[in-house]
């Protein structure tokens, strides 16, 4: 099934075509040089060069929040003219997403948030793969977008203002145009302000089930004395090195065993 998703070579509609060259070139220009960012950039651009498979599950779907799409792709094009450029493409995209939610118990975040998934392998992403997820996340003023934490690393590109964070840091404003990296694994959320806030994500899913089964449980353990700390640290570089070698990922970015 995964050989098949990344072997399908299908043609790409000019306008998902632009939005990825657009995005991908607007990604790059900002993530600098040897930076996390940068070579995560490098790993996913390698990788679009094959198509994945159209969808099955074309119907467009909005959401409540979707009613500040307009506003925020406006605001996008007074930014920087590959940023515009972004918003543009995206705009023409707009008809054919499938908008959904992220599951919550919290009417007031379900209310304000919208996300739409244009490479990926859930069903209503455009185009299927499951090497690379793009997507877009939309949300209304005055919402957070709660603590979360997956096995992909992640660069967010800011197409508003708005706030993310990463564990229990400060909030970060990267600015209309700015980046944010989330390293696999670290608990990172956004949040809006008195604007709706608007940013698209890509994700590298290379991953290591064993190895991100083994990084979640020693983060829910707690280690409650030094030798115990110390015998789950060395397992945790026993795990982190094979962790490179097998699978050809990095570690989680957070040394859980010893918190
Ligand atoms: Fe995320």
């Amino acid at each position: 099934m995964r050989t098949s998703l990344l072997m399908a070579m299908v043609h790409r509609s000019q306008i998902l075509q632009e939005f990825l060259t657009t995005t991908q070139e607007a990604n790059s220009a900002r993530a600098g040089t040897n930076t996390s960012a940068a070579i995560a950039m490098e790993r996913l651009s390698a990788s679009m060069d094959i198509s994945g498979s159209a969808s099955d599950f074309i119907k467009p779907r909005t959401l409540p929040a979707c009613s500040f799409l307009d506003p925020a792709i406006a605001g996008a094009k007074h930014g920087p003219m590959d940023i515009a450029r972004v918003a543009s493409a995206i705009k023409g995209l707009a008809p054919v997403l499938c908008w959904r939610l992220k599951a919550s118990g919290d009417p007031v975040f379900a209310n304000g948030h919208a996300n739409a998934d244009i490479l990926g392998s859930v069903p209503e992403a455009l185009e299927q793969r499951d090497d690379v997820r793009i997507g877009l996340s939309l949300m209304a003023p005055g919402i957070t977008y709660p603590d979360h934490s997956h096995p992909p690393e992640e660069v967010y590109l800011a197409l508003s203002r708005g706030f993310w964070r990463h564990e229990a840091g400060a909030w970060h404003e990267p600015g209309l145009g700015g980046i944010f990296y989330n390293p696999r694994g670290i608990t990172h959320a956004m949040r809006s302000s008195c604007e709706p806030v608007w940013s698209k994500n890509w994700a590298g899913v290379r991953t290591c089930n064993w190895y991100d089964d083994f990084a979640r449980s020693t983060k829910c353990l707690s280690w409650d004395n030094e030798v115990a700390k110390r015998v789950a640290r060395a397992f945790l570089d026993l795990a982190n090195a094979a962790a490179v070698s097998e699978c050809g990922i990095e570690p989680w970015a957070c040394d859980y065993a010893a918190s």
